[in-house]
């Protein structure tokens, strides 16, 4: 309902917008007039009960699940316990079988400036079967605690698959009410594409990493429960030389493991994985991407890997977007756009997520590649073979909200709104996926900005050859 309401406003708009560019002032796409009352977010404080550890002395928490291997049978379970190393056994079984499986995982700690971490503990469970409910279980006696996932169907290009889409949490009110609403949407997610900057532990004096520890506690009710695919964004490089840490990414990479394998040349900071019909490719925005890099290496060897009839949806993940109109982080994409935004093109990348503008935006297919510095060709242009854009760093955390956008809305920027909110993109086969932006204002059901995406490399290449797609002309 309400987007038919929605859809009402817009053709309103739309008819508005003819005008205002018959009188020369020509915009892009939909600015949205959504207008929020503060959006100044607080954290919440230490004694929320989104932070509250679980009872027990030493029982594990901060739990939290990731694909553990390429293709979705194994996962890799972590938690932390706090005052002494504890069990570093996870007990897990199929649901209806009677076979009780154990793993032993290892446990790291670390140091920043003054504070010591608690143990933290990763565990890869393997040999998972495909589509089935797992339980697990961690510590023992009165600390047990028992939590639970289900595997993704076995990779195929027409696994329907839902995967949720949040980045730039933080640990405010509002970053507490866009993980409700992504946990009561009824589009339900199955594994969370996070597009980077997670606690915002570095906005406290000496980035006090007790807020990593409760920011692990805060999206344990969803992240011990589903995996969530992480991506690294600036608040996770802790770079503090003025008070000796010197080591990026330090916190994060103690806290969070990923499946990298580094025989290809993956790192835990770029990676990729196969999930149901999408293969998923995480860059990192802080790491170098220039010619002969690594990251660089890796991502040209890994797109030609990509099998499209296998995995028909192929994803990008990154922090810093390369397609954003708003005035805060302006341009700050660009030089990893002109490295990569050719091959982007070239092996029609469906969507790229990226955040840290915190703001909701999304483009038209569009590319700049012509541009060679003499042939004033520096314009994005319509293109199909483009993935669609779009900025998600929303989650609410304690930097708020940017409002304040460039002027006129360029034609490749669709639509935008500085509302907090969070995503779904529901692969339905391997033509057609639904993505629909939700903001936090509104109920649980409401999909404040949607779009069907149209698989280009299905629809033309394969579909065509059987029948004209008469569709065409409207894939977005
Ligand atoms: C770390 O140092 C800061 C500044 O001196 C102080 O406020 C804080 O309490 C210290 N924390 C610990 C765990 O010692
Ligand atoms: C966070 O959200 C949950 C679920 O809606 C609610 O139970 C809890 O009280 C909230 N906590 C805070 C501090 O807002
Ligand atoms: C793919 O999904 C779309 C949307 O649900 C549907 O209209 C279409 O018929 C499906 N294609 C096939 C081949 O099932
Ligand atoms: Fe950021």
């Amino acid at each position: 309902m309400g987007i038919s309401i929605f859809r009402a406003g817009f053709s309103v708009l739309v008819i508005l917008g003819f005008v205002v560019c018959d009188l020369g002032v020509c915009n892009g796409g939909f600015t949205s007039g959504y207008v929020r009352n503060d959006y100044v977010a607080s954290d919440m404080p230490l004694d929320s009960d989104v932070f509250k550890p679980p009872p027990g002395r030493n029982a594990a928490q901060q739990v939290h699940i990731t694909q553990g291997d390429l293709e979705g049978k194994s996962v890799i379970i972590s938690w932390v316990t706090p005052e002494k190393p504890g069990s570093n056994r996870v007990v897990y079984w199929a649901e209806n079988s009677p076979i009780r499986n154990k793993a032993e995982g290892s446990v790291v700690s670390y140091k920043y400036f003054n504070y010591t971490s608690g143990f933290i503990h990763h565990c890869t469970i393997e040999n998972l079967e495909y589509d089935t409910k797992y339980f697990y279980v961690i510590g023992f006696g009165s600390l047990t605690r028992r939590f639970w996932f289900i595997t993704p169907p076995k990779i195929g290009p027409d696994v329907p698959y839902t995967f949720g889409v949040i980045g730039d949490l933080g640990q405010t009110y509002d970053s507490n009410k866009t993980l409700t609403h992504y946990e009561s949407n009824p589009t339900k997610g199955q594994a969370m594409l996070f597009v980077g900057d997670l606690s915002y532990a570095d906005r406290y004096p000496f980035h006090d990493n007790t807020r990593w520890d409760t920011w692990g506690r805060f999206v344990e009710r969803s992240a011990a429960y589903q995996p969530w695919i992480w991506t690294a964004g600036n608040h996770e490089l802790d770079y503090a030389p003025d008070i000796g840490e010197t080591e990026p990414f330090k916190p994060f990479l103690h806290l969070y493991r990923v499946p990298y394998n580094a025989l290809d040349g993956s790192s835990p900071l770029w990676y990729s994985i196969k999930r149901a019909s999408a293969h998923i490719i995480v860059l990192s925005s802080y790491s170098s991407y220039v010619k002969s890099s690594p990251q660089y290496k890796w991502l040209q060897s890994e797109l030609p890997r990509v099998n499209r009839d296998q995995t028909p949806w192929l994803i990008v993940l990154m922090h810093t977007p390369m397609y954003s109109s708003y005035v805060h982080h302006y341009m700050e994409g660009e030089s990893m756009r002109v490295v990569f935004e050719p091959w982007f093109v070239n092996y029609k990348v469906d969507v790229v997520f990226a955040g840290h503008v915190h703001a909701y935006e999304r483009s038209e297919r569009v590319s700049n590649i012509a541009y060679n510095i003499v042939n004033g060709l520096c314009s994005p242009m319509r293109n199909q073979d483009a993935p669609v854009y779009i900025t998600i760093g929303d989650g609410g955390n304690s930097e708020g909200l940017v409002t304040e956008m460039t002027e006129p809305q360029p034609r490749y920027s669709a639509y935008r709104e500085a509302s907090f909110g969070h995503a779904t993109l529901d692969i339905k086969n391997r033509t057609h996926a639904y993505f629909a932006w939700h903001r936090n204002q509104d109920e649980y059901s409401v999909e404040a900005d949607a779009l069907w995406l149209h698989n280009r490399q299905w629809i033309a290449s394969k579909l065509a050859k059987s029948a004209p797609v008469s569709h065409l002309s409207s894939a977005a």
